[in-house]
């Protein structure tokens, strides 16, 4: 293998560059040439690319975002762009790269490994939902749970102060993980997640119960693809039959910097270890993951397919629990 890239795309998330820093110092130790690919696959198709040394990931292990940045690219969606992202590759003599992303970037490696196989790709779940399949975490779940539950925490000093009722609107469109942790870990009185039909009667009657016995705050975690409609449309709903007075809070983009903490840069190092591993053993098409505390290879067509589901044990805690 002559030179290895690195790339991060989709939503950035806290441990992206201990992975960087862990690819690029993994090929250099091996013996290869490292290159950093700027802004995603819309940097493959400009030729945004820059050698990496082991200096140039000196002092970002603790940093969140990516110094290699991110983007969404529609140019990749096209044939077109495809081939000149391949074009590009090709010119700096790249044949092996580490993708650091969720499904939206597993989904354009397939296409462009099934389109130009002599490139080899192997990636790295990156991203805050915890929504992929083949891996018990992905790099920047950690982080985001504590941001949230400490964004949480604070909320419900302030609604317990005023006998208020919050809805709180975290992460997650197509998957609840982040919601169903921060709901458990901050003792929510419910947590709607996108897996799970919401049952407003049902938490109308619970919120109501709760107030008849005296629980004078509430806190609601919902994620953003709850089926209901987001937090301002429920918590509309539950207003006009429910005698707290009710507030939303979304918590948004907060939730998506931060510094990493200490078990997503050892998940993330470990992973940009394995993957370059993966990429000098002849391996192409897979995501890495850690299923069980073991390093697992998972092909990027089941990788984006299902994500694991949510333990409905889980979802039962909350109610039992609240
Ligand atoms: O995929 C990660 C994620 O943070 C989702 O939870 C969220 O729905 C989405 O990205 C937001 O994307 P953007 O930053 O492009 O608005």
């Amino acid at each position: 293998m002559k030179k290895i890239a690195v790339f991060t795309s989709g939503g950035d998330a806290p441990g992206m560059n201990a992975c960087i820093r862990a690819v690029v110092r993994t090929a250099i130790h091996k013996g290869h040439e490292a290159i950093g690919i700027f802004r995603g696959y819309q940097g493959m198709i400009e030729g945004d690319f820059q050698p990496m040394y082991p200096y140039s990931v000196s002092n970002i292990i603790q940093l969140g975002g990516t110094i290699l940045r991110s983007a969404r690219s529609k140019d990749f969606r096209t044939p077109e762009g495809r081939a000149k992202a391949y074009a590009n590759l090709k010119a700096n003599d790249i044949d092996g790269i580490v993708a650091i992303g969720g499904d939206g970037t597993f989904t354009g490696a397939r296409i462009f490994m099934e389109e130009y196989p002599d490139i080899k790709m192997v990636g790295c779940p990156g991203t805050i939902d915890n929504d992929l399949f083949g891996t018990d975490y992905t790099i920047g779940y950690d982080t985001a749970i504590n941001t949230a539950m400490q964004a949480i925490d604070n909320i419900k000093d302030t609604a317990n102060a005023h006998d208020r009722l919050f809805f709180v609107e975290v992460m997650g469109r197509d998957a609840g993980f982040i919601a169903m942790s921060v709901g458990l870990a901050t003792g929510a009185e419910a947590v709607l997640v996108p897996e799970s039909k919401t049952d407003i009667q049902q938490l109308i009657h619970t919120l109501n119960t709760n107030y008849t016995n005296k629980k004078n705050s509430s806190i609601v975690v919902v994620a953003e693809g709850d089926d209901a409609g987001g937090a301002f449309k429920i918590a509309e709903e539950v207003q006009k039959h429910c005698p707290y007075e009710t507030k939303v809070t979304i918590l948004g983009h907060l939730q998506r910097g931060g510094r990493p903490t200490c078990m997503e840069r050892v998940r993330a190092s470990r992973m940009g270890v394995a993957a370059v591993q993966a990429l000098l053993d002849g391996k192409s098409g897979v995501m890495i993951g850690e299923v069980k505390g073991e390093i697992a290879y998972t092909p990027f067509s089941q990788a984006i397919k299902h994500h694991n589901a949510i333990n409905p044990m889980m979802l039962g805690m909350v109610d039992i629990l609240s």
